[in-house]
């Protein structure tokens, strides 16, 4: 079910971005270690970047090339529309991300709130292999996921949670030896509602 695009579509389907748990007006945390760390010029891929701010923000701010990848050609073109004439600078991807072939490579890869609704072990080995793929050598990735101590559901489908060090044994699972954890924080986000939902977000180097 996480792989279908029915299923997202209709979820973003006539919904307020507000009403959308994950919402986040500005995606502060992606946004400082971006920052720190990726200089403008260097490619950055949101994975499963939905109607998320970060593309926009970061073309505000000088980073890019931007690209975003969703299962959801609906949120990509609400996104994009949201985004006026800043939405003709993204390249937007409609395909799933365990089966998608890149074409070219970046220097970070984001994924916020998406990895964690891979809940067969093949598909995380599918995700791991094209992030590899995806990814320059030296690149980033930058992983948020619910917490071990968080959610067990979102968007009505059950998700994996993962502490910090579970993250990073799951990726060496699937590339043994290709990522380095080197960054880990545990967080909240707060939902559009009000709710708190435990967040962990990781950094990891591609060697
Ligand atoms: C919880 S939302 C998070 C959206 C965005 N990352 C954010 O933080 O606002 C999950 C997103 O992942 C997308 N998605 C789910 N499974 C996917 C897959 N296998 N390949 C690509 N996108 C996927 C959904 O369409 C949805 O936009």
């Amino acid at each position: 079910m996480s792989h279908s695009a029915e299923h997202w579509d209709k979820v973003y389907a006539g919904r307020e971005d507000n009403a959308l748990t994950w919402h986040e007006d500005v995606p502060a945390l992606a946004l400082e270690i971006i920052r720190a760390r990726l200089a403008p010029g260097q490619a950055v891929i949101d994975v499963g970047g939905g109607t998320s701010r970060l593309a926009e923000a970061l073309l505000e701010e000088g980073f890019g090339p931007v690209t975003v990848l969703d299962l959801s050609k609906q949120a990509l073109e609400h996104n994009r529309a949201r985004m006026g004439a800043r939405g003709e600078e993204v390249s937007w991807i409609a395909a799933d991300v365990t089966a998608w072939e890149p074409d070219r490579t970046y220097a970070l890869w984001h994924d916020r709130a998406v990895f964690h609704f891979l809940g067969d072990a093949a598909d995380r080995a599918a995700y791991v292999t094209r992030m590899a793929q995806a990814l320059a050598p030296g690149g980033l990735a930058l992983i948020s996921t619910f917490a071990d101590d968080g959610p067990e559901r979102c968007s009505g489908l059950p998700v994996q949670r993962y502490a910090p060090q579970e993250l990073a044994a799951e990726l060496e699972r699937h590339a043994p030896g290709q990522f380095t954890p080197f960054q880990a924080r545990r967080h909240d986000h707060h939902t559009p509602a009000g709710n708190i939902q435990k967040f962990q977000t990781s950094l990891f180097r591609k060697c």
